[in-house]
């Protein structure tokens, strides 16, 4: 059986996100109706569901990118629906980083430009060379090496783009972590690498991470919960082991199906704990 982490004890009851009610649509087609999910800190929590259940949308609903009908979301303490137009939307947009599904980099700005942008948009009084000098410890920090700070996105492997945009979302040093799809297309090693390097960031830096994802191992690997969304809402969300033991056909389907009892017959097959050996440097390339 595989042993879940249990990364989320000390901080169980403080939720730096928390969703009730939300509905949200486009135009009659309603996406989300009276969805609650809350997000304990220090936790990955997984999202998933099938294609098009709403996602993306609720991740730019949380970030205040997405109109709701009705609901409440908080995040970090603010309501983000009322602060939606204000001015203390530019300080929260600074406390969480983002790496959007299909994420794109700016191709005409080297990976070590890209990070700087936010640096730039927030800190405009921080010298460019500071500022350089950040957003090379980012570069680092995603496990890639410095060099890569002075290339061109189209310059590097769809893996070693990933870890550019991580580096962005990084930039402002966010207490939360949005991840869209983070290792679509990456092959199984460059995924496994970058889930590491995600477990770890979120262990060394205490973050909070939201990551949506369709990759079972991805899962079992390092999520501390699981959110499912069907049915316009969240059904179901805990542990793998809990999920498993609810009898909703999707999750069956879903974590009792082939490629679900795949998944977690290669965690079973990991040294006891389940958990996969750090490497202290954020380690190998993808
Ligand atoms: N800007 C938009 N305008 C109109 N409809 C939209 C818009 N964005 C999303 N939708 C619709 O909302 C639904 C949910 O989309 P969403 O992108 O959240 O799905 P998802 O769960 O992220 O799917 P996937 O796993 O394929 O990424 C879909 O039916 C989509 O067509
Ligand atoms: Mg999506």
């Amino acid at each position: 059986m595989n042993a879940p982490h249990t990364h989320t004890g000390p901080f169980e009851g403080d939720f730096p996100i928390v969703v009730e009610g939300l509905t949200t649509a486009f135009g009659e087609h309603v996406i989300h109706r009276d969805l609650d999910l809350k997000v304990r800190k220090g936790e990955i929590l997984g999202v998933v569901g099938g294609s098009g259940t709403g996602k993306s949308v609720l991740m730019r609903a949380i970030i205040g990118l997405q109109r709701a009908e009705a609901g409440q979301i908080d995040v970090l303490g603010h309501s983000i629906l009322a602060s939606l137009s204000d001015a203390s939307d530019d300080e929260m947009r600074s406390r969480w980083g983002v790496l959007f599904q299909g994420g794109a980099l700016f191709s005409t700005l080297t990976v070590g430009e890209n990070v700087e942008v936010p640096l730039r948009e927030f800190y405009p009084e921080i010298s460019d060379q500071l500022r350089h000098e950040i957003a090379c410890y980012k570069v680092r920090l995603s496990g890639l090496p410095e060099e890569a700070a002075n290339k061109y996105p189209s310059e590097l492997s769809g893996g070693m783009r990933k870890r550019a945009a991580l580096a962005r979302a990084l930039a402002l040093d966010p207490e939360l972590l949005f991840l869209d799809e983070p290792t679509a297309g990456l092959d199984p090693i460059g995924a496994a690498g970058f889930d590491r390097l995600i477990r770890e960031l979120t262990d060394t830096l205490g973050l909070t991470v939201f990551l949506i994802t369709h990759d079972l191992d991805t899962l079992y690997e390092i999520c501390d919960r699981v959110a499912v969304i069907a049915d316009r809402k969240v059904i179901a969300i805990g542990t793998i082991d809990e999920l498993v033991a609810t009898d909703h056909p999707w999750i069956q389907e879903y974590f009792n199906g082939p490629r679900g009892r795949n998944a977690q017959a290669s965690q079973a097959r990991k040294p006891a704990g389940g958990k996969p050996a750090m490497d202290k440097h954020g380690g190998e390339g993808a």
